[in-house]
């Protein structure tokens, strides 16, 4: 029996053509339960400094949606659950959807993706019978603009939809959510689309008492004898995350699609909770993410499918602070409202995203030793026509010392760099400026994109501002696990089974 099994399992991994998405990514999700929301350009600076360029918003704000035009940074919009009904329910009611919240800024602003509701099997279960008509009715309102194959339709899923998870081979999806879940595949396979899948391995930990190991949860390395086994596939688990995701693909191939990606929606961990919450804790969320980044970008991939990287977008940017619920969910975020991050990313080498590299971060400074007038009208023209803030510049503010032509023109001469996004040739100033990778920082006196004494961050506090429609879906807290996900911890028994 157990050599059949093993022999389906085989087969069915062989038959499988879930191909590599070229371009692994890692994004984030940008939440606005904030008091003090950041101002879109704000929002946006924080990304560019960050190097973040894939987000998913929880609706189509115009403010986010303006400033994100030509940053080159790829954007899913979504259908807030409170207008999935009247979308589900009428085409020219999607079709009005789609061109007031995305062609309206398409091209500009590229949009490439719109998450359908959020969660809507598993929180707004009287809307899943109009859920794949929601999807059907967007996806016909971009054929009719010609946008469907840049712009792909999906709704995001908890993993909780997903029962039996572990071992991965046998997870099947609730059965009485069939009749959307069928449909719905099918429209993902013929739109060339993907799984939106939300993975949360803190609450599969909190809600295991005891039986998944914090290690396990975080990627952290198991002794060999403490993986967890799939008998069927004899695939071995090193975390959590990778049991999920792989159980989704089985899940998926039980309704016998085989051929359609995961993309994980939301995935992270909270820096700080209740005192029930012991394991809410800085370095259990750095550590979770750090983790699961480097595994994204290195395209480590999952068991089932090694080498195919699960592009994921970290569950938040910012902590939200006007969340409801225990204060875990004020805390998923990697930054505060004002940028400053609330931990440093464990991220040397694996790229400039969200990276604590900060090698290549480079300065503009006035060279030494040339002709001061020169200086004095470069440093003019910067604060003058280059609109670069000099106040702190004046006696008595932080960068007023050292008072000389050199140390004044270095700070507005590197303001301006920065202000133009380090482009090639403004650091130049006929020739009295120089590019520099040290911090001519000093003292009180921090230099625009100065990384601090500890941080990525960048100043880009700001008066805080209303968006118009405000984001992220309240209750995400929590999603049901099912109590018959158990990741059970066997020891290795391949001999066993040969037997
Ligand atoms: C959006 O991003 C994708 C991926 O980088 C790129 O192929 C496409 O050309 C971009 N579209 C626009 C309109 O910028
Ligand atoms: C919905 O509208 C589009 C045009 O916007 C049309 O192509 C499509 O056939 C319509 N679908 C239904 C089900 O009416
Ligand atoms: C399966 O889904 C139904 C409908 O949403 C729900 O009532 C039921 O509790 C789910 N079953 C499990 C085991 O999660
Ligand atoms: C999957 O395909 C097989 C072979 O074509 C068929 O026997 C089976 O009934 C299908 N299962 C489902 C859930 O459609
Ligand atoms: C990718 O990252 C994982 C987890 O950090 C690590 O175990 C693995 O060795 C890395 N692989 C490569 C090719 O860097
Ligand atoms: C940055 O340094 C300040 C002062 O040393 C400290 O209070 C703060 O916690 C640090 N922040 C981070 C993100 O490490
Ligand atoms: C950056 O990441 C590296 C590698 O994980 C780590 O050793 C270093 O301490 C980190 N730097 C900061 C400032 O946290
Ligand atoms: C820094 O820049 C160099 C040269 O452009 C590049 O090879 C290297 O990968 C960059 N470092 C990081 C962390 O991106
Ligand atoms: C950031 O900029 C704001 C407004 O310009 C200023 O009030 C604040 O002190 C700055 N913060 C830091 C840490 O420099
Ligand atoms: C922001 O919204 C809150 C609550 O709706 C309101 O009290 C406040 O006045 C608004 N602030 C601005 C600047 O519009």
């Amino acid at each position: 029996m157990e050599l059949l099994h093993l022999l389906l399992a085989f087969l069915l991994a062989a038959v499988s053509t879930v191909t590599a998405d070229d371009d692994a990514f890692v994004g984030v999700n940008i939440g606005t339960d904030l008091s003090d929301l950041p101002h879109p350009t704000q929002v946006v600076a924080l990304l560019k400094a960050q190097n973040i360029r894939h987000i998913r918003l929880y609706d189509a704000d115009r403010g986010m949606l303006t400033s994100l035009a030509n940053t080159g940074i790829q954007v899913i919009v979504s259908v807030p659950n409170e207008q999935l009904l009247g979308i589900g329910q009428s085409n020219a009611t999607a079709a009005k959807w789609v061109s007031s919240n995305v062609v309206a800024y398409y091209p500009a602003t590229n949009i490439t993706g719109i998450a359908v509701g959020s969660d809507v099997l598993t929180t707004l279960p009287n809307a899943a019978p109009v859920l794949v008509n929601a999807l059907r009715f967007i996806h016909s309102a971009l054929v009719a603009s010609n946008l469907d194959r840049q712009i792909k339709v999906s709704t995001p899923l908890s993993a909780s939809i997903i029962l039996d998870s572990f071992p991965p081979s046998q997870a099947f999806f609730n059965s009485s959510l069939k009749p959307v879940l069928v449909p719905m595949l099918s429209f993902l396979q013929s739109t060339g689309s993907y799984l939106m899948l939300n993975v949360y391995p803190y609450y599969d930990y909190m809600q295991s008492n005891g039986v998944i190991p914090l290690d396990y949860a975080l990627f952290k390395p198991l002794l060999p004898t403490k993986e967890a086994v799939d008998a069927n596939t004899l695939l071995h688990y090193t975390n959590v995350f990778d049991a999920t995701v792989d159980a989704a693909y089985f899940a998926m191939a039980s309704l016998n699609f085989t051929n359609i990606p995961v993309v994980v929606t939301e995935s992270g961990w909270p820096s700080k909770g209740d005192s029930n919450e012991p394991d809410a804790t800085i370095d259990n969320a750095n550590t979770y993410n750090s983790n699961l980044i480097r595994r994204v970008l290195n395209k480590t991939g999952t068991p089932k499918h090694p080498g195919i990287a699960v592009s994921t977008y970290i569950y938040e940017l910012y902590n939200e602070d006007m969340k409801s619920g225990p204060l875990s969910e004020k805390n998923w975020g990697l930054f505060d409202a004002d940028g400053t991050p609330v931990y440093i990313l464990r991220l040397i080498g694996s790229g400039l995203v969200l990276a604590n590299d900060t090698t290549n971060q480079t300065y503009c400074t006035a060279k030494e030793g040339v002709d001061p007038k020169m200086l004095q009208a470069a440093l003019d023209w910067a604060c003058g026509a280059g609109k670069v803030d000099c106040s702190p510049l004046m006696q008595g503010e932080t960068c007023y010392e050292p008072d000389t032509v050199v140390a004044h023109a270095t700070y507005a001469l590197n303001a301006y760099y920065q202000k133009m996004g380090r482009a090639p040739g403004t650091c130049d100033f006929k020739g009295v400026a120089a590019i520099t990778t040290s911090d001519p920082s000093h003292g009180s006196c921090k230099f625009t994109g100065s990384l601090g004494m500890n941080g990525t961050s960048v100043n880009i506090t700001a008066p805080s501002m209303n968006l118009t429609s405000s984001g992220s879906p309240a209750g995400h807290c929590c999603s049901s696990v099912s109590t018959s996900i158990l990741f059970l911890i066997v020891p290795l028994v391949l001999s066993a089974l040969f037997l």
